[in-house]
């Protein structure tokens, strides 16, 4: 498995679409601070562009949870990290690289409503709907792709490709 050599989203179409949902976060937080909660590790760099385009003030804190072990999720969800940062009264907005089954997030955000938190958002770069397995919907989405596995731009295939500046769809090297 390798990632496909023409991307599947370019970095100036990811950079040009961060841009976009940072403009509509700051418009709808323009009164407010704002806690991002990166869900790791995969919304790492997603999330560090998205805080440098915010304006105001920006905390961030990390969450952790493993539900994924290679193409085929298990169903399961375990928390592996929880913030420090205290979450009572604070807006907070989970940053997550992609949504497939939904259970990640559907996990995190119950977890979450137990703090006592002014609100909960969610953004995500990218959104597999046809996946989902428990409803959930996110309040701001990036990009909206088929059934795909995907690398690159934070996102892995067994911690690979992380690094690549680009999303590539992971494909069989044979076809490529
Ligand atoms: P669930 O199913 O809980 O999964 O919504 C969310 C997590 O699954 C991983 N995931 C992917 N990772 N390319 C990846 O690199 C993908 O196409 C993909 N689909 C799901 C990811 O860690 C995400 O946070
Ligand atoms: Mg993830």
């Amino acid at each position: 498995m390798q990632p496909s050599k023409t991307p599947m989203l370019t970095r100036e179409t990811i950079a040009q679409r961060v841009g976009e949902l940072a403009e509509t976060i700051a418009r709808d937080y323009a009164d407010k601070d704002l806690l991002l909660l990166f869900v790791l590790k995969g919304a790492m760099v997603f999330g560090s562009d998205l805080m440098r385009l915010l304006p105001g003030r920006v905390a961030v804190d990390f969450v952790r949870a493993r539900s994924y072990t290679g193409p085929n999720s298990s169903g399961r969800v375990r928390l592996l990290y929880t913030p420090t940062a205290p979450l009572a009264d604070r807006h907070v907005l989970l940053v997550e690289d992609i949504l497939d089954t939904g259970r990640t997030a559907r996990f995190l955000e119950e977890h979450l409503r137990g703090y006592q938190l002014a609100s909960l958002r969610l953004v995500t770069l990218l959104d597999k709907p046809a996946r989902r397995e428990v409803e959930l919907t996110a309040d701001y989405v990036g990009f909206t792709i088929d059934n795909q596995f995907v690398v690159g731009y934070g996102l892995d295939y067994d911690e690979a490709y992380r690094e690549l500046p680009a999303i590539h769809v992971l494909e069989n090297g044979k076809t490529g």
